[in-house]
């Protein structure tokens, strides 16, 4: 078997339980992208076309695993939002709003049904554009997609059943704005639910990662989707602003950073406009001494290192019970040893490229914070490939509650551990973040599960799983980390009058 290029180099650390004396990297088996069509530049999405930007301006997206160009996209401006707004009132007025609810769920189920035959192309474009490993994209978020549409589709004629006593009437036209670690996942979060409940849709995909999005318009033309009713514009913060501050806009949905999601509240204030807001987060993955510690291995990899660290809900801070403190972080660096960094598109990788530059040198400047803090820093010895943007999967030792990589969101593969003696110590500690999105709790015993998901201050939280979600699941968070819920039936609520 050839070692890959960018495979970690063998090497002996005294406490590895099991000796690897075979080689076991494996030989690359890249995803092939022969199926994948991609053109040399996008317009706007606006009215069931693709048009040119009454601004005049594109820029590129660029594949972050090797920096070079995947396609130009256009950058819209406040004419192209406005554009695009129109479009999406006229359909609501017009045709949608119109439509019988059964209807309405017959164009979520063809969509649905479109996205799962084109999976694989999907799965790709997401690892090209955005850097995640295509086992994440091609398993995790693509059938999430699907599922997302199935299940709203399912909801679109029972309404009045999911609201008894209620007449149920849509908003009119929402404004959706979704980052880029789940690009396009969170348009299906956003698109599904806007859809089933009777509004219409202005979506801006995140800058570095439009081009599913841009693919979804294929998917609505195929499927038939009257014109105007998803409408979708790309840009940066500009494009993002001149969309939430259109007159209007009847909802906003906004995923993101928490910095921007006030800066929306700022913008929203005083106007009638509904809104979501799903930010960041800082959450807790607690292990007691009593747990199956394997499994909870397992858990704190995926939650943190799978995926970049890209997520808002990741599992970046670590409580161990002091007891299996140091047989927990021997058994996390002996697996994280195993991980495989590497090219987004081949098979065999865990963790692909970090998305952008930017982000990268956030999480560096996070490192060197958290080491100038005096926390001890682990870092796993692979070898990262030359080009585009890369971060071996990191740890913090004897980290505090006041360090700053306790407190802020770091958004990469670098983890924050600290230990505790009592279960009232943990709560105390898990709930000490300006954030409440998600948090994780390894136990054998059923009872203490129930008292730390009562106590714990945070929208979701797993027991002895993480990161698993369900489109009948709601998620979203308390305090910093937002406002509102997506998913399940709470996720129609922000979509509709309910008199
Ligand atoms: P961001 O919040 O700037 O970007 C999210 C989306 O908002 C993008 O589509 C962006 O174009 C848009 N946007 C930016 N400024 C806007 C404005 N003034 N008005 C309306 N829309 C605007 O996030 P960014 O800069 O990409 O990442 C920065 C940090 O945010 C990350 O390091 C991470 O900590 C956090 N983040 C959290 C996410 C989450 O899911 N909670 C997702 C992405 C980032
Ligand atoms: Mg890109």
């Amino acid at each position: 078997m050839k070692r890959k290029p960018n495979a970690r180099p063998r090497r002996k650390t005294a406490a590895r339980a099991i000796d690897f004396q075979t080689d076991w990297t494996y030989a690359p088996a890249p995803e092939s992208t022969g199926h994948i069509q991609l053109r040399e530049r996008y317009g706007l999405f606006i009215n069931g076309q693709f048009v040119n930007p009454k601004s005049g301006k594109y820029f590129a997206t660029t594949n972050p695993a090797n920096e070079k160009k995947l396609a130009e996209v256009a950058e819209a401006g406040i004419a192209d939002a406005d554009r695009a707004v129109r479009a999406a009132r006229q359909a609501y007025e017009t045709v949608w709003s119109r439509l019988s609810a059964a209807e309405r769920g017959k164009y979520l189920y063809r969509i649905a049904r479109i996205i799962q035959e084109r999976a694989r192309e999907f799965s790709v474009i997401e690892s090209m554009d955005g850097g995640k490993a295509i086992r994440e994209s091609r398993d995790v978020d693509v059938p999430l997609v699907a599922a997302h549409f199935f299940y709203y589709a399912g909801w679109a004629d029972k309404l009045a059943y999911a609201f008894p006593g209620k007449t149920p009437k849509p908003l009119g036209v929402a404004g959706q704005i979704i980052p880029w670690n789940f690009p396009l996942l969170m348009a299906a979060w956003k698109i599904a639910p806007a859809l089933a409940t009777g509004n219409t849709v202005v979506l801006k995909p995140a800058e570095t990662t439009p081009l599913t999005a841009l693919k979804l318009a294929e998917v609505f033309r195929d499927a038939d989707l009257p014109p105007g009713v998803v409408n979708i514009i790309t840009g940066g913060g500009a494009t993002g602003a001149a969309l939430v501050n259109h007159p209007d806009i009847d909802k906003v949905a906004f995923t993101g950073s928490t910095d921007v999601g006030k800066l929306i509240l700022k913008a929203l204030a005083g106007r009638k406009t509904k809104y979501t807001l799903e930010l960041g987060g800082k959450a807790a993955n607690i292990i007691f001494e009593d747990a199956a510690l394997d499994q909870a291995v397992e858990g704190i990899v995926n939650g943190i290192f799978f995926n970049q660290g890209h997520v808002c809900c990741a599992g970046s801070r670590l409580f161990v019970q002091e007891s299996v403190a140091d047989v927990v972080v021997e058994k996390l660096k002996e697996r994280m040893e195993t991980l495989i960094v590497g090219d987004p598109l081949d098979k065999n990788t865990d963790i692909g490229a970090i998305n952008s530059r930017m982000q990268l040198d956030k999480i560096q400047a996070y490192i060197k914070i958290g080491r100038d803090e005096g926390a001890d820093f682990y870092q796993t010895s692979c070898k990262l490939p030359a080009k585009g943007y890369w971060c071996a999967p990191a740890l913090f030792t004897n980290a505090s509650q006041s360090h700053r990589i306790v407190q802020e969101e770091i958004f990469g593969p670098v983890l924050a551990i600290q230990t505790f003696r009592t279960i009232e110590e943990v709560l105390e500690k898990a709930n000490n973040t300006p954030y409440g999105l998600s948090g994780g709790v390894w136990t054998d015993k059923g009872a203490k599960i129930f008292k730390m998901t009562s106590k714990l201050r945070a929208g979701v939280i797993w027991a002895n799983t993480f990161s698993k979600f369900d489109p009948g699941s709601p998620f979203g968070g308390y305090k910093e980390s937002g406002v509102g819920r997506e998913g399940g039936l709470q996720g129609l609520m922000p979509y509709l009058q309910l008199a």
